[in-house]
């Protein structure tokens, strides 16, 4: 291992120099074969370049959320305006009709082991195997990495087993950036991070957004979509999104800022307009008023 001490501060991002392409429109995954490049090609909208990723796999450790109390019910007025389905087998499962997926994907929850009850959330286990998520039509597994927390070990040990799977079968892995009572939420933490998650070779990260964005963004070798986090006025969530677009990311993977907005079906939508459409924060805020109030 390299000496800790000594080290320099990394500062050269180089941010207007976009990392190369190679013919395909995912960052950094322009070497997979076909299997994934499709799996891929359904989470990353070709011609956008970004994905709409609706969360709703709260349920895996915080038992019925607000906004999420009847899945069965929610989902379906909000599938229309959504690329990727993120959940739990559990959840797709039972609440969800297979036909709402037709032109959708499936990022499945595959890790868990924590709960509300719990002080210490970091302690998690491989939930679902690779088999299962073959059968469930995986697009991608999720699985959540607690770097700088106790569960630090077991959780590289989780997505390392995932990705070694899903890169024989052609499934991509998404390393989730877990933050919890005693990890950081600097901007240098998330550098570090998602930088590790990529380096373990998880084909996509979901990260926080945070001040000097773009520097996690260029500094991460694969596409970096930002979660969305506790609720915020939709302003203010619609100009996360467009400030993380902005700086780099490709895509959203959000929950409570849509299920629980006032109105789900119009922010959805205000969100879509960022992301595929290239609205601002102000026109997409504008876009959610005026289908809020038709
Ligand atoms: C985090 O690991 C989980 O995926 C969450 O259950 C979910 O992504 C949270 O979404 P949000 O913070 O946007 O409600």
């Amino acid at each position: 291992m390299a000496d800790k001490d000594g080290l320099k501060n990394a500062d050269n991002f180089m941010i207007d120099v976009p990392q190369a392409q190679r013919d395909f429109h995912v960052k950094g995954c322009s070497d997979y074969r076909w299997g994934m490049k499709t799996r891929l090609s359904n989470i990353f909208n070709p011609i956008s370049g970004n994905t709409l990723m609706l969360a709703f796999d709260h349920g895996y450790f915080l038992g019925p959320t607000s906004g999420l109390e009847r899945l069965d019910i929610t989902i379906p007025t909000l599938a229309p305006y959504i690329d990727v389905f993120m959940a739990t087998r559990g959840g797709l499962n039972a609440c969800i009709d297979p036909k709402l997926l037709s032109d959708k994907a499936i990022a499945l929850r595959c890790t868990s082991g924590s709960s509300i009850l719990n002080d210490d959330l970091s302690h998690e286990v491989v939930s679902v195997n690779i088999k299962e998520a073959v059968r469930m039509n995986a697009d991608c597994m999720a699985v959540q990495v607690f770097i700088g927390s106790e569960g630090q070990k077991s959780s590289i040990d989780n997505i390392s087993k995932t990705i070694d799977a899903g890169n024989e079968l052609g499934i991509p892995t998404m390393g989730v950036v877990a933050v919890g009572k005693e990890m950081e939420r600097t901007t240098k933490y998330f550098r570090l991070a998602t930088r590790m998650i990529a380096e373990f070779g998880a084909q996509i990260v979901k990260c926080y957004y945070c001040d000097d964005f773009e520097t996690v963004t260029a500094s991460c070798p694969v596409p970096i979509v930002i979660a969305g986090g506790k609720k915020l006025p939709e302003a203010e969530a619609l100009s996360m999104c467009y400030n993380s677009l902005q700086r780099g990311a490709a895509g959203v993977d959000m929950g409570r800022n849509i299920f629980q907005s006032d109105a789900p079906t119009a922010m959805v939508q205000a969100v879509r307009a960022i992301v595929h459409d290239k609205a601002t924060d102000k026109e997409a805020f504008q876009m959610y008023q005026d289908i809020k109030n038709s």
